[in-house]
């Protein structure tokens, strides 16, 4: 099994290599008649690509998407929608070195011991130059939930959590972060920059929130909304954790301070006072806001020296050179984006499978 499609109804798999000629997505199951064309999917785009600050890798790349098949007159068709992104700006040679020794934490050594045979310039299919292919496909999942509203954020580098109580949506796309807090933002510019000048990488944690979801979608037990998330957040490359609404807090919680109450609403739903369960319950949601946090590691690639061995089982020490992230889960907010809005386009039309409705 090969694991490159993802999704059950909206199916997106995503082809290509960080080094080779292009990367792409083929969007299968996308309902026909949607207006779509590259500028509904260039500016998600935007936010993803490389070398906008110098906060994010020096690679220089356009990722300027063009829709190869699909859409005839400005709408989907319902045939498979290819997506393609060329890759302009490869520099091979910095990657000599992880030809031949492993990179510990990233997945050189993993990919030899499954494939004996890695395609390693700029990382390959392991490159998180992949994940522009799912901010792609993201954008066109985005069209088959209009009324859904994502946004997602930066709430903490390398230890350092943002103050909620200063939490402001607008500070979002004023600041290199994606940082909802001003102050903290400005911290995390000598944070980030101290360790990419010491050549080391920083964590992360995005969250995400996903309002405007109808009670009602997902599945209980064995596809439960939160197992879904859960699996599409932890397929993003550098992920290790996700949370869904309290997470590893609930745990620490008394049963009557982790239920959200609820009331008669006015519009004849009910109306909850609080919202622990991150809008979902038995698997399936409950109109809440969906809620999650996901937790990204340091780069793999550093320029600090770390003990390794080579390919052929000898002692060495590695040290990366080439562009990298010095934190990844920067660029991870449009990821995490994307792939809540790809969860989200699936869930609905399996809801809708199954018990009819728009
Ligand atoms: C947006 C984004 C950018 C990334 N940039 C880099 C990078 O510049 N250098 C690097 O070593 N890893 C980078 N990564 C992480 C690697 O792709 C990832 O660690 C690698 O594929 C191994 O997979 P794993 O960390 O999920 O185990 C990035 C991840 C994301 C989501």
């Amino acid at each position: 099994m090969s694991f490159n499609i993802f999704g059950r109804v909206f199916r997106f798999s995503t082809w290509g290599e960080s080094h080779g000629p292009a990367i792409g997505a083929v969007v299968d199951g996308c309902p026909p008649g949607l207006a779509l064309s590259e500028a509904d999917i260039q500016p998600w785009l935007d936010l993803r690509k490389p070398g906008t600050s110098k906060f994010t890798t020096q690679r220089r790349e356009a990722d300027e998407v063009r829709i190869l098949s699909g859409v005839f007159q400005g709408r989907t068709t319902g045939t498979p929608i290819s997506l393609m992104i060329e890759n302009t700006d490869q520099r091979s040679k910095d990657y000599s070195d992880v030809a031949n020794a492993y990179r510990p934490g990233h997945a050189d050594y993993a990919y030899d011991a499954k494939y004996g045979f890695r395609d390693y310039r700029g990382g390959g299919r392991s490159s998180a130059r992949e994940t522009a292919s799912r901010v792609a496909a993201g954008a066109v999942a985005r069209l088959v939930v209009p009324d859904v509203d994502i946004f997602a954020w930066v709430s903490e580098i390398g230890g350092d959590a943002i103050d909620p109580r200063n939490f402001d949506a607008e500070q979002i796309g004023r600041n290199p972060f994606f940082c909802p807090d001003a102050r903290a933002a400005a911290r995390w510019e000598a944070l980030v920059d101290g360790a990419r000048k010491d050549g080391s990488s920083l964590g992360a944690v995005v969250e995400c929130v996903a309002s405007g979801v109808p009670a009602g979608w997902g599945a209980p037990l064995y596809a439960k909304l939160d197992s879904e998330l859960a699996a599409a957040m932890m397929s993003i490359n550098a992920v290790k954790g996700v949370e869904i609404g309290d997470g590893f807090a609930a745990a620490r919680l008394r049963g009557e301070d982790n239920a959200d109450p609820m009331r008669p609403g006015a519009d004849g739903l009910p109306h909850f006072l609080a919202n622990h369960a991150g809008g979902i319950a038995g698997g399936i949601a409950t109109g809440q806001p969906i809620r999650l946090r996901v937790a990204f590691k340091p780069t793999s690639s550093i320029l600090v020296p770390v003990d390794t061995v080579t390919r052929e089982g000898d002692a060495s020490q590695i040290v990366t050179k080439g562009r990298h992230d010095p934190c990844v889960g920067i660029r991870g907010v449009p990821v995490v984006e994307a792939m809540m809005a790809l969860v989200l386009a699936d869930q609905k039309l399996l809801h809708r499978a199954q018990c009819g409705g728009d």
